[in-house]
C-alpha cells in the first residue's frame, strides 16, 4: 500500500450479542476485517510501565483489539501521530501497512489481540525509525510525482 496516513487507521465496532449469561462478540474475515486473516497473536502479562511494538511493516495490515483491560496504541505516519485508547473488547483498531506503532500504558491483566493479514516475517519489519521516515518521504514523493 502506498502513502498510508494515520487517517487510514480506523476504529471498527464489532457485533455484540448481549446476553444475561455473558456477552459475545465476533469478527469475520472480509466482513468486519478488510483483509484475509492469516495470523492472530496476543500480548499479555505485560509488566507495569512496559511498552511493546515500536516498528512498522512494509506489507502487514493489522487489527488491534483489547480483549481484556486497556492500553494505548500510538500511531505515527511520519508526519502526524495519534494515540488511541483501547478498552472495549467489541472495538478494533485497523492499522494499514507503513505506520509506525507502539503500545503503552497497559492496565493490569490487559490482553491485546492482533489479527494480521500475513504470516510472521522478520523481513517485513521496519525496525529503524530514521529509515522508516526516509522510506515514507520517498513514498510520498513518488505519489506526488
Ligand atoms: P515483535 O513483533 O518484535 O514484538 P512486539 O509485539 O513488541 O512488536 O516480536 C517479538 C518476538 O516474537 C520476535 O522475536 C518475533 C517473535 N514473533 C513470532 O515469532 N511470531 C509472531 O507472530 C510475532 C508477532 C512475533
Amino acid at each position: 500500500m502506498a502513502v498510508s496516513s494515520i487517517n487510514d487507521c480506523r476504529m471498527i465496532e464489532f457485533p455484540k450479542i448481549l446476553d444475561d449469561r455473558g456477552n459475545l462478540t465476533f469478527l469475520e474475515g472480509g466482513e468486519h476485517i478488510p483483509f484475509e486473516i492469516q495470523r492472530a497473536y496476543w500480548i499479555y502479562d505485560v509488566p507495569g510501565g512496559e511498552e511493546r511494538g515500536g516498528h512498522g511493516y512494509f506489507e502487514l495490515q493489522e487489527f488491534f483489539i483489547a480483549l481484556s483491560g486497556s492500553f494505548d496504541l500510538v500511531l505515527d505516519d511520519g508526519k502526524n501521530k495519534k494515540t488511541v485508547s483501547l478498552n472495549r473488547s467489541y472495538h478494533g483498531m485497523y492499522v494499514p501497512s507503513l505506520i509506525w506503532r507502539h503500545l503503552e500504558n497497559f492496565s493490569t491483566n490487559a490482553v491485546c489481540m492482533i489479527v494480521a493479514s500475513r504470516h510472521y516475517s522478520e523481513e517485513d519489519y521496519m525496525r529503524n525509525y530514521d529509515k522508516f521516515l526516509d522510506y515514507k518521504r520517498r513514498d510520498a514523493n513518488h505519489a506526488d510525482g
